[in-house]
């Protein structure tokens, strides 16, 4: 399976690096001895990190009545688990923030869809604790990260051909290219460090029922990705075939009533996401 993983991966060129700020960050963030004085002092260092978190803290989603000016300060304000939710978001923002032709993606929205499964995935994880609703964010924000690398593959394929037109996509992927983009996906966040956890849940957020460790946080992705997928944000090629899992549904306690209070506050942010994140770079 690695020569396979390797190969793929040689072929699409270099596997883009998690930026050194995210990586120390994360480090930080993972040491239960660690401060947040470290984990400002690691922000301040980065000049595009430390104003995408004064921005944050400053826009309309907090409603602050006096403007937070210092890293420290927004730091102690945020918490750490929302910081650690920011700093891989505003981290992966430039990797999924590009078109995907392979998947009939434009720019942005791979991005969009992404921190779309990302709040949704912790609204419906919610209820399983904070922990398993930041670990369910972490796993939606990066959970279709593998179709950066198939999408360049994707290009060479006759997309109008009748298996690619009526074939159940991930499997298409497989037959393909010998692996579908969930485990390639999976194997890029192993290469990062990432939690065996966020892994497992990349891995099997088409197919929750098989993961392992990961199956809550599984479950929620694969509803939220249904659910974004529904709102029309950044569907692509595949997601006109995606196929619902009920056991996943069932054991997240998701129902369709859920689906209107679930839309209305994942839209909102979206929205907020677009111009705080991924503005910075315009
Ligand atoms: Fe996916």
């Amino acid at each position: 399976m690695n020569t396979i993983l390797d190969k793929l991966i040689a072929r699409v060129g270099e596997l883009p690096p998690i930026p050194m700020v995210t990586q120390k960050a994360l480090d930080v963030i993972r040491d239960p001895d660690s401060s947040m004085g470290e984990l400002a002092n690691i922000l301040s260092m980065d000049e595009a990190m430390t104003s995408l978190v004064l921005r944050w803290v400053n826009s309309a989603y907090y409603g602050l009545k006096y403007p937070v000016s210092t890293v420290q300060q927004a730091v102690t304000f945020l918490g750490q688990r929302t910081l650690h939710s920011l700093v891989l978001a505003a981290s992966v923002a430039s990797l999924l923030d590009r078109a995907a032709p392979g998947y009939a993606l434009e720019r942005g929205e791979l991005w969009r869809h992404s921190i779309g499964v990302a709040a949704g995935a912790r609204l419906i994880a919610a209820k399983f604790g904070q922990r398993t609703a930041e670990e369910a964010y972490h796993a939606g924000l990066l959970c279709d990260i593998g179709k950066l690398a198939f999408e360049v593959l994707l290009r060479d394929v006759d997309m109008n051909s009748e298996e690619w037109q009526y074939g159940d996509f991930k499997e298409m992927e497989t037959i393909h290219f010998g692996v579908d983009h969930a485990t390639l996906g999976a194997e890029m966040a192993r290469r990062w460090r990432l939690p065996a956890i966020l892994v497992d849940a990349i891995a099997h957020h088409h197919n929750p029922s098989e993961a392992a460790e990961a199956g809550i946080l599984a479950a929620a992705v694969h509803v939220a990705d249904a659910a974004v997928m529904s709102l029309g944000i950044g569907i692509g090629k595949d997601g006109l075939q995606y196929v619902v899992d009920e056991a996943a549904c069932e054991r997240v306690g998701w129902n369709e009533s859920m689906f209107s209070d679930l839309s209305a506050r994942i839209v909102p942010f979206v929205e907020e996401a677009d111009k705080y994140i991924r503005a910075r770079r315009k």
